[in-house]
């Protein structure tokens, strides 16, 4: 299992910490498979009722790995891990809670709407830079976006580029409450306590009921990841992702 990925446990909730801060905690193929076989595990086993997702040296994540983007052909090798990560995400039985503390980029920010409850530091900003980087939105947000913020908040986040500050995250739908820094591990692990003090059944019956469609969502990643690989070899997302490491 990747080191860069930290696995814990807290009574009933299993925790998962992006841990690379040196490269703001960009997610890379081996990534994406640890946290998929931690949740994997966690689903299957009883004594864990919820999950929690925490970044860390002050930074959520900034996204996928783009040097992975840059290899010839990584897309599509590594595509089956990401696409089995997001579709494990999308389809969890158990509920997702997310405290973010700090930049939160691409994945970072669409992962979010796969979460049932999201708590945020003051300063955590949120931006999915897809149409600047060539891109196209993933991870099915180009479905649940609009349902959660509506088209207009939808649009300016994952086509316009908007960087939206914690506030206007808050309104926009996508986190729960605004946390002091200091204070945002511990109370998303009292409210991640509470919810797996409830009877666990009624509360996977009851997360089923409000997600809806869950295939409706597995063929919208399937359709963006294909669109993605294909934009991904495009002479405007190299010439992008090619500029962003040769900054000076
Ligand atoms: N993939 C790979 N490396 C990344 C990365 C990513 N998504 N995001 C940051 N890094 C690396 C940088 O290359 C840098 O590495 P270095 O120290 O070896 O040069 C290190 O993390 C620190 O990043 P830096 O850009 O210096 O930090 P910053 O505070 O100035 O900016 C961001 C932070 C997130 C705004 C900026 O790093 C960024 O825009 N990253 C890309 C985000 C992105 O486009 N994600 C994918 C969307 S699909």
């Amino acid at each position: 299992m990747s080191d860069l990925i930290e696995i814990a446990r807290d009574g009933a909730v299993q925790t998962i910490r992006f841990n690379r801060p040196d490269k703001k905690n960009a997610i890379t193929g081996d990534m994406y498979a640890a946290i998929s076989a931690a949740l994997t595990a966690a689903e299957a086993d009883a004594g864990v009722r919820v999950h929690v997702l925490f970044g860390s040296g002050g930074v959520f994540t900034a996204g996928n790995d783009l040097a992975d983007f840059l290899r010839s052909g990584s897309i599509l090798a590594d595509s089956g891990n990401i696409t089995r990560f997001l579709k494990l995400v999308a389809g969890l039985e158990k509920p997702l809670i997310a405290g973010v503390d700090g930049l939160a980029v691409g994945v970072g920010t669409t992962l979010l709407m796969h979460c049932d409850m999201v708590y945020a530091s003051p300063t955590s900003w949120f931006q999915t830079p897809f149409t600047a980087l060539g891109l196209v939105p993933e991870a099915g947000s180009s479905l649940i976006g609009p349902r959660i913020m509506g088209h207009a908040f939808a649009f300016e986040l994952l086509v316009a580029g908007g960087k939206f500050s914690a506030e206007k995250a808050l309104m926009s739908g996508l986190l729960n409450s605004v946390i002091p820094s200091e204070a945002l591990e511990a109370e998303t692990m009292k409210a991640a306590a509470r919810l797996a003090g409830l009877p666990p059944e009624a509360v996977k019956i009851s997360k089923r009921l409000l997600k809806g469609d869950a295939a409706a969502v597995a063929q919208r990643i399937d359709d963006e990841v294909a669109l993605f690989a294909e934009r991904l070899h495009s002479e405007e997302a190299q010439a992008a992702v090619r500029a962003f490491f040769q900054r000076s």
